[in-house]
């Protein structure tokens, strides 16, 4: 099967705790390879728009604060059946909910903020690599 993409943000509580590291290496040991990564501090702007699909929400507001409030690192992964690969080693949204050695069962602090984002399907992935990348910054 060929190699697909997925994206993916380290998110602020894990910038925060410097688990940079430790996250992508649990990326990259589940077969996924970082093509992309930059280190931004998103606008809200950009947050508010990246998260548009979950405006109505009750947590919109809450999820859009979060997301500033410190650095990401946002990457696109590439991989066999990258999208699902990345959700499997992420494990659930809610810590609580998460299986032994994922992401989220690892590092997550809450059901928000929750170390890592991850696109859910093909059609999503590329929308949200285009909304952080130009193609030429995405090396395989
Ligand atoms: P993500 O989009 O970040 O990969 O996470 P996900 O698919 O597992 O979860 P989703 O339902 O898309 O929710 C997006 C993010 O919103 C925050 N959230 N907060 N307070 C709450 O009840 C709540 N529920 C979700 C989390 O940061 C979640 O990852
Ligand atoms: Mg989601």
């Amino acid at each position: 099967m060929a190699a697909t993409r997925t994206f993916s943000i380290i998110k602020p509580d894990a910038t925060r705790r410097n688990l940079t590291g430790a996250v992508t290496k649990m990326l990259e040991d589940a077969g996924l390879r970082v093509v992309a990564s930059k280190r931004i501090q998103m606008s809200r702007e950009q947050a508010e728009g990246f998260y548009e699909v979950h405006k109505d929400r009750p947590f919109y507001g809450e999820l859009v604060d979060f997301m500033v409030s410190g650095p990401v690192v946002v990457q696109v992964l590439e991989g066999e059946d990258a999208v699902k690969r990345n959700r499997d080693v992420m494990g659930a949204t809610n810590p609580a909910d998460a299986e032994e050695g994922t992401i989220r069962k690892t590092y997550a602090e809450s059901i928000e903020a929750n170390s890592v984002h991850g696109s859910d399907s093909d059609e999503n992935a590329a929308n949200e690599i285009k909304f952080f990348f130009d193609e030429d910054e995405i090396v395989g």
